[in-house]
């Protein structure tokens, strides 16, 4: 029997649900419900479509399928494979009404969406996120794109998902290290926006490591329900949406600054995290807590030796820029994050360790 908790994201007529459950691939959810049409393109990778494409072909039955199995990695993702999905689109006669379906990590879901809204000029997309980091944070929002070599989602448009669903057993699959790089966004949550939840990680990150269903399923729908209301009020990022960046200006130059792929994302902004921490006015015991709570998720707590004028250049500070204003999301404490372009710009300057 499989559970299912529904969340909703509400944006008026691009609402949709977040399904959150186990066994949801193996017949406990009715995906083809949410295909309006009788087409779809199920978009995967060589490592994901070989553990989970039967089971959604199988959630699909009396739908018209193609599919097509992109190159895994976050190197392709590019225009390049982007154009390999339309053309597959183009050779399947695709119309208004097929839907695109991804199934697979962020880098699957942020490329499958982006065809999705170029195709025709927008046809249904839907989301089955596959990696943790995918289902609490990426598959959520409607951001999508592809990289451009000199930047990473330099290439995008906001396009939201019919339903995202999220089958926890998935990630009985994934590789411990991805599973702790979601569990840096999951952090970021707490810490930016609920403190209960925060306290709640406290509590259970083991279990969490552990991989115990109940508390991924709870880790999920709370960092889901706090995306969703976010998300609702800020769609596009012209405010408040900007908090979910927190720890995100350190970590992006961290991933820059030692070559994309070294460090995973969510490392580099555990980092990033604690470094933001470090920057905001908070009580020395809150510092300490959520420093501790990094570390309990076996993240790492401190930054790569990167010299200070390259950090300064991959945070877009170094002479050339310097009169752009830099943004930063500090804390007040845990749990209350918000964005300001006035901190100490000395004690950044020791934390990066250039005084
Ligand atoms: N659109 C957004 O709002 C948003 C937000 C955050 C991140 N992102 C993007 O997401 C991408 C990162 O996503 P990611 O961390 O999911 O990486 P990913 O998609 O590269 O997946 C990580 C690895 O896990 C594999 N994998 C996926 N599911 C698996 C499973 N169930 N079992 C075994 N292996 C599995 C993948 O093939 C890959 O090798 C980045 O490109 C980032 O820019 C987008
Ligand atoms: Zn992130």
């Amino acid at each position: 029997m499989a559970v299912q908790q529904t969340i909703s994201v509400d944006l008026g007529d691009r609402s949709y649900p977040i399904v959150i459950g186990r066994g949801l691939l193996d017949g406990g959810f009715d995906l083809g419900e949410f295909v309006s049409g009788t087409d779809c393109l199920i978009v995967s990778n060589e490592v994901v479509a070989p553990l989970y494409l039967d089971r959604v072909l199988s959630s699909l039955n009396g739908k018209n399928v193609t599919t097509i199995e992109l190159p895994d990695g976050e190197i392709h993702k590019t225009l390049a494979t982007m154009q390999e999905i339309l053309d597959q689109l183009v050779d399947s006669r695709a119309n208004r009404d097929t839907t695109v379906i991804a199934l697979g990590g962020g880098v699957v879901g942020d490329m499958a969406g982006f065809a999705a809204a170029c195709y025709m000029r927008g046809v249904a997309f839907i989301q089955v996120p596959t990696t943790l980091l995918a289902q609490v944070d990426s598959s959520v929002g409607g951001k999508t794109g592809v990289n451009h070599p000199e930047g990473k989602n330099l290439i995008g448009v906001f396009h939201q998902p019919q339903v995202v669903m999220i089958d926890t057993d998935t990630l009985g699959t994934l590789p411990d290290r991805e599973l702790k790089a979601g569990l840096a966004e999951v952090i970021k949550y707490g810490v930016i926006c609920d403190v209960e939840f925060f306290a709640w990680l406290e509590a259970n990150m083991q279990a969490l490591l552990d991989k115990e269903p109940a508390a991924l399923a709870y880790a999920i729908r709370r960092s889901c329900e706090l995306k969703a209301e976010i998300v609702a009020e800020d769609e596009r990022e012209s405010g408040c949406r900007a908090i979910l960046n927190f720890g995100h200006t350190f970590g992006h130059a961290i991933e820059h600054c030692l070559g994309y792929g070294e460090w995973l994302h969510g490392e580099a902004v555990a980092a990033g995290m604690v470094m933001a921490s470090e920057l905001s006015a908070v009580s020395e015991s809150d510092r300490t807590r959520f420093r501790a709570l990094v570390a309990a998720a076996d993240l790492p707590v401190t930054p790569p030796a990167i010299d200070p004028a390259d950090w300064l250049s991959a945070m877009g500070m170094d002479k050339k820029v310097r009169q752009k204003k830099l943004r930063f999301v500090l804390l007040k404490a845990l749990g209350d994050a918000f964005i300001t372009s006035s901190f100490d710009a000395d004690h950044l300057q020791r934390i990066l360790g250039a005084d």
